[in-house]
């Protein structure tokens, strides 16, 4: 088989990489990818944000099966156009995506199916907010309907703050047409968790769940990223919570969804706070998350092929996916500098030395490779990831190959699974 891979994250390489390892594929592109991705596949040129640009890679290539990995491509309607053409495509329509692209239409969705969510206001105007905000207690999640690449929710500590923040939404000058609509939201307690299942518009098989750790800092101090590190491990939910999970939250979402004609096929990514109330869902993400994918599929044993194919296919069981109990881990090292600006260009040594440590493997992201060199070409750079029996032993594992690894501005926050550790 001939897989095609859309993205350029360390989500991608895990994807490849996994992937590579079944005995069916014979060949692996990735378009655009990034510098580590070419030692492992055929990168080609695409234009990510245009659906001509990927139309015309997927008629060069023809593929035996395209995975798409992030969210614009899919609310482009990729699948849509390539299903059209009889070309094997794995993830959700547009029309199905939108339980990620629109956070009102998510939460309407949820609240016509009675599943568990925080309260929240629909709001199309700063008046509207002012109106809603008499019904929200303090502080409150005021957050931007559309895709804002993480940059579309504030947690307001006053009214006052929730009001200017949505008027910057609206005015679009904080995350462009997204803020064109503005959701607010009830502010939850509790732990957060990444539930993924596997659909294929009818069934689903779970994954195991992972941590992202989103904020910059240690202690979860600092701004917002894309993701500083995720982990997995066998008891990070135990069997009485995933089955819950599954039979409260990931299959009523796949049966509304097919109900109300938008068959939902692909990963469903439930984000998830787990309150004194009960797990409740804070969003809905329609493909791999990233960083979480890399501890994820650390710790799948089973073909991944099989499984991308069952959800297109129609055939997903719940024991589709068999799983390592083993601890999987992933620090994201990132320039110096990011969230906020950063340079590029930085040589990064130490590579072969890091993956040299039992156990690891290290995902590119940001990189570019030159002359047998790598360079860092993005804010996150490298998802060092390391699995093992117990997590401290994969923890020692994926900071001795960090401390290994050198550039420029380097940074990573050194308390990846740190609750789980004291727990
Ligand atoms: N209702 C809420 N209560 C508390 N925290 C929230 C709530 N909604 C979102 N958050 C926080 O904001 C982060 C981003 O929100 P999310 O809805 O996942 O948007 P996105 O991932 O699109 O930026 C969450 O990971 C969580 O930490
Ligand atoms: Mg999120």
């Amino acid at each position: 088989m001939r897989i095609l891979v859309l993205g350029n994250g360390g989500r991608e390489h895990a994807l490849v990489w996994k992937l590579r390892q079944s005995p069916r594929v014979s060949k692996m592109y990735c378009a655009p990818g990034n510098g580590g991705i070419v030692d492992e596949a055929e990168c080609l040129p695409v234009d990510l944000k245009s659906l001509d640009s990927i139309l015309t890679l997927g008629q060069q290539v023809r593929p035996d099966l395209t995975v798409v990995g992030p969210e614009l491509p899919l609310m482009l309607g990729v699948v849509d156009e390539f299903t059209r053409r009889g070309w094997p495509v794995f993830g959700p329509t547009k029309a199905a995506a939108q339980l990620e692209s629109s956070k009102s239409f998510a939460k309407e969705f949820l609240q016509r199916h009675r599943i568990p969510t925080a309260a929240y206001a629909i709001c199309d105007s700063v008046d509207e907010v002012r109106e809603a905000l008499s019904h929200f207690h303090l502080p409150v999640v005021v957050k931007a309907d559309g895709l804002a690449a993480g940059k579309g929710v504030v947690i307001a500590a006053s009214k006052e703050e929730a009001a200017s923040v949505a008027a910057e939404m609206f005015s679009g000058k904080m995350v462009g047409d997204a803020g064109a609509r503005v959701v607010l939201e009830e502010c939850l307690k509790g732990d957060e968790l990444s539930f993924l299942v596997l659909s294929d518009g009818e069934r689903v098989a779970p994954l195991v769940a992972a941590q992202d750790h989103k904020r910059v800092g240690a202690g979860d101090t600092g701004p917002n990223t894309g993701g500083m590190g995720a982990y997995s491990t066998a008891d990070i939910v135990d069997d009485t919570m995933r089955d819950w999970l599954v039979h409260h939250i990931a299959k009523p979402v796949v049966e509304g969804m097919k109900a109300e004609g938008a068959e939902y096929k692909g990963i469903l990514y439930c984000g998830l706070m787990m309150t004194a109330r009960g797990p409740m869902v804070l969003e809905f993400n329609c493909r791999f998350g990233d960083p979480e994918t890399q501890p994820i599929l650390m710790r799948l044993e089973s073909d991944l092929v099989d499984a991308l194919e069952a959800s297109i296919e129609g055939r997903v069981s719940e024991g589709d996916f068999k799983w390592s109990t083993d601890a999987s881990v992933c620090v994201v090292m990132a320039s110096g500098g990011y969230p906020g600006t950063f340079e590029m260009g930085k040589k990064i040594s130490g590579l072969d030395e890091a993956a040299a440590v039992d156990g690891v493997k290290v995902f590119h992201a940001g990189t570019s490779k030159r002359d047998g060199e790598f360079y860092t070409a993005g804010g996150r750079v490298l998802g060092v990831s390391a699995r093992a029996t117990e997590l401290e032993t994969a923890l020692q594992r994926v900071y001795q190959a960090c401390g290994k690894i050198g550039f420029d501005g380097a940074h990573y926050r050194r308390d990846i699974a740190g609750r789980a550790m004291k727990r």
